[in-house]
């Protein structure tokens, strides 16, 4: 039998954090056996909000594909690929903007907030707004029917099954599968700092390869209930950073479930609950940080990774672009269709 296919990627903008970990990362080792999964490394997506920094997006490549490998994807399940090496997604992309409106782009709820926190205004890429396309490309290339995405992500998905439909309507046939967004449904981890994304450029993150020394003191600065001025108060758990954090990493669940009525009841001080929190994130997160610092010693090792992989997912999406062509009855010189050439 074949398995479910699953495609998710990151844009190549920076080294992944612990949210993601608790968003995606922990689905996607949990997917290896049971799906056919591929993950891409989305530079030519990080470039349509980074057009004048591709430095960045280069060198973000390997720390992503670091990442990956540290926490445990496997390439031999896994396959890890570079988007802007296969040309089929470009191609695709091209080929799918004529299926959707501007109006419809600009109406994507993703795509406007993404707009309103960039500070856009009206010098929107065309790229950006576009992007939606390019990633609906992305996930029918590879075929995949599953895509794990944070909630933020749900109406490309939406979009990307708009695409699908029209194509398949203009084709007469079904050529590509609707995609299935799966949430998590922990919700996502708040930066340190309580605001609602944690991320590299807010400053409020923890990465997957953080110091101890980085991890100590981001526990030290993390958010709790400002309300919270003695020990002996009551202190309130919801919106409150630690014990969201513990929530997604500490696997005592029973005495979690304890420590959040202590500290309810009041009697509990926040130095308590920070410290246990550490020792969790400090023995989360060294045998990734020396997983990674080894990995990055064998830099040929992982360029091998992504160049295997890239070849592989290379084959599959040139053959899904070849159906898409023939299926809309375009001009193919090589083969003989509708009788011309
Ligand atoms: N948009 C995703 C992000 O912001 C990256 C991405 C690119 C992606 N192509 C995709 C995710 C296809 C899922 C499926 O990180």
């Amino acid at each position: 039998m074949t398995k479910p296919v699953i495609l998710t990627g990151d844009r190549t903008t920076g080294p992944l954090h612990i949210g993601h970990y608790a968003g995606s990362l922990s689905n996607r080792l949990r997917y290896q056996d049971s799906h056919e999964q591929f993950l891409l490394l989305a530079d030519t997506q990080a470039l349509t909000d980074n057009a004048h920094d591709p430095d960045k997006v280069r060198r973000n490549v390997i720390e992503v594909a670091l990442d990956y490998l540290a926490v445990g994807i496997d390439p031999e399940r896994t396959t890890i690929c570079l988007q802007s090496h296969l040309p089929a997604l470009a191609e695709l992309s091209m080929l799918y903007l004529n299926f959707v409106t501007v109006a419809r782009l600009e109406r994507n709820p993703t795509i406007k907030d993404e707009i309103r926190a960039r500070g856009f205004g009206r010098n929107i890429p065309a790229g950006f707004l576009c992007y939606p396309a390019a990633q609906a490309a992305d996930i029918t290339a590879f075929k995949a029917t599953v895509v794990p995405v944070g909630e933020d992500q749900a109406p490309l998905i939406e979009q990307t099954n708009e695409l699908v439909r029209r194509i398949n309507a203009t084709a007469g046939a079904v050529v590509l599968p609707e995609a299935c967004a799966v949430i998590p449904k922990s919700g996502r981890l708040p930066g340190i700092d309580g605001k609602a994304k944690m991320s590299k450029s807010g400053g409020n993150a923890i990465s997957l390869s953080a110091s101890p020394d980085e991890i100590r003191s981001a526990v030290r600065a993390m958010f709790t209930d400002p309300n919270h001025l003695r020990v002996e108060d009551p202190g309130q758990v919801e919106g409150n950073v630690v014990f969201n954090y513990l929530d997604a990493f500490d696997e005592a669940k029973d005495d979690l479930a304890d420590l959040k009525a202590h500290y309810q009841r009041g009697g509990l001080g926040d130095g308590k609950i920070k410290a246990r929190l550490e020792d969790i994130l400090q023995a989360f997160i060294a045998p990734i940080r020396e997983q990674r610092a080894h990995l990055s010693e064998h830099r040929d090792h992982v360029l091998n990774v992504i160049r295997n992989g890239t070849e592989r997912a290379r084959e599959r999406t040139d053959a899904t672009k070849r159906e898409v062509v023939s299926a809309l009855g375009l001009f193919q010189l090589r083969e003989c269709n509708h009788g011309e050439a």
